[in-house]
């Protein structure tokens, strides 16, 4: 036990940045912290431990980190036994293990997306040889099982499917610190899921970088919608979510299994990254807008009420104002409820950071400004005209308006409404009344 190195029980502190696969592994380091005798703590003064898990995928989640591991320098000298860990996307680039040697003294601990189960072990070294432990980063491509878990929440959980990612889109960092893509087997996965919702979960997100390419290279053939299938056999009371579907992979069997099956949840998050043909080939996506816009229609016509969100990239380099104008009309086009827009990041050493990117920055914020308008006139007005509408929610969390509730309803719209916050976590009937910007309001519904 690492705890025998403390006179009091020790505490750790671990701040996840990034996506849903970094949130669950911060879970998974929590979980495994606390089987070696470490307490949690949710303030950075109590800890003895502290733990950034990082993301690289653009360059303002970088400098945020480095920010916030500049401003623990003064903690350390307050407390010189406090060991301060990176790990994550950032710290599986060379360049960045460099920096924090040679930049950041008072680091004392630094490894890579794989080194979760080894963390204990790491630990051990450095507490035994007060030294500073900084891994040099190699990729593992490693499937780990049965690692300990301390999940954030009692009723929504993810459920990581796969690992990496193979699709090397030109301006992605993901496949370069993260792997190559790998599934895991049906068995565990399927095991898992049972354990979650024989523990009353009630919402299982299942995670990766393409969950549409699920399965390959795995000992039998089984493909994304066969796992749906499987996982909803299991009985209960539940609904399973899922990201992120790649609009090459994604197919018919899987739009034809999400309406089939009353467990999925009737949201699909499609992201197009860009409405211009020109462009999804530069950035090596593999389908163009006519493919995505009948892939949609296609789940339009098989799943009724079906919505979407997307992912779009503003200014990748050489975009022109007629590459801006198609992502405009594509958005009109498919009328997504939500839209995560970022401006392109150059990350070194993928292709597009060799591109030519005459566009200027205030150039590209007054396109991200017109996109988003163009986003919130058509999605404020598609929710708005949900009212009236009777839906079942699951409550997830107070609402910024006291005395209110916020729940999700299937198609990820949120909706507060007035209930008593003992129903976060349940499901809970809701009348839409109307909307704020992308809110809905409503009114709890005795069942
Ligand atoms: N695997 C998922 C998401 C990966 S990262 C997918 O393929 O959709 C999440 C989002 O970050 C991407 O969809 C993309 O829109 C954005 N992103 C990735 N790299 C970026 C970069 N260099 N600059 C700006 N946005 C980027
Ligand atoms: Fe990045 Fe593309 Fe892989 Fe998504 S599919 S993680 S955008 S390389
Ligand atoms: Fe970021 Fe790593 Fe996820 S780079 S988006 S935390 S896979």
């Amino acid at each position: 036990m690492l705890a025998a190195y403390y006179e009091t029980p020790p505490l750790a502190f671990v701040r996840s940045y990034g996506c849903q696969q970094n949130v669950n592994d911060g879970e998974k380091i929590r979980g495994v912290l606390q089987d070696v005798g470490f307490g949690i703590c949710d303030t950075l003064e109590d800890a003895d431990l502290i733990l950034f898990n990082t993301c690289a995928v653009r360059e303002h989640a970088e400098q945020r980190v480095f920010g916030n591991i500049g401003a623990l320098k003064k903690l350390k000298e307050q407390n010189p036994r406090l060991i301060i860990g990176v790990c994550g996307c950032m710290a599986q680039q060379p360049h960045i293990v460099e920096k924090l040697r040679q930049s950041y003294p008072y680091v004392d601990l630094v490894f890579g997306v794989d080194g979760i189960d080894r963390l204990p072990a790491m630990l051990a070294e450095r507490l035994r040889r007060g030294k500073r432990y900084l891994e040099t980063p190699e990729q593992r491509n490693a499937v780990v099982e049965e690692m300990p878990i301390r999940r954030d929440s009692g009723f929504r959980a993810w459920l990581p499917i796969m690992y990496g990612c193979d699709n090397f889109c030109t301006y992605c960092i993901v496949p370069y610190v993260r792997g190559r893509e790998r599934s895991r087997e049906p068995d565990a996965i399927l095991a898992e899921f049972r354990d979650l919702i024989t523990k009353g979960y009630k919402e299982i997100t299942l995670l990766g970088q393409n969950v549409n390419s699920y399965g390959k290279g795995l000992g039998n053939p089984i493909d994304f919608a066969d796992l749906l299938n499987l996982l909803c056999a299991v009985p209960g009371d539940y609904q399973i979510r899922f990201m992120t579907s790649h609009p090459k992979d994604a197919s018919r069997k899987l739009i034809d299994t999400i309406a089939a099956q009353p467990h999925m949840c009737k949201h699909i998050h499609l992201p197009v990254q860009s409405g211009s043909n020109r462009l999804l080939q530069q950035m090596n996506r593999h389908y163009t807008v006519e493919q995505y816009l009948d892939l949609v229609d296609y789940a339009r016509n098989k799943i009724p009420g079906v919505t979407f969100s997307s992912d779009i990239i503003v200014g990748f380099p050489g975009e022109t104002e007629e590459d801006f104008e198609a992502t405009l009309e594509l958005v009109r086009k498919v009328g997504y409820m939500q839209l995560f827009t970022f401006i392109y990041s150059k990350r070194n050493g993928t292709p597009a950071a060799k591109m030519p990117d005459p566009t200027t920055h205030a150039e590209k914020a007054a396109r991200m400004e017109r996109l988003l308008r163009t986003q919130d006139e058509i999605a404020f007005a598609a929710i708005a005209s949900m009212a009236g509408q009777n839906v079942r929610v699951l409550v997830e969390a107070a609402g910024r308006t006291p005395g209110t509730v916020n729940g999700r309803l299937d198609n990820n719209l949120v909706v507060e409404f007035p209930a008593p916050e003992m129903l976060i976590g349940q499901w809970a009937r809701v009348n839409l009344t109307g909307s704020r910007a992308a809110l809905l309001t409503g009114e709890l519904v005795d069942e």
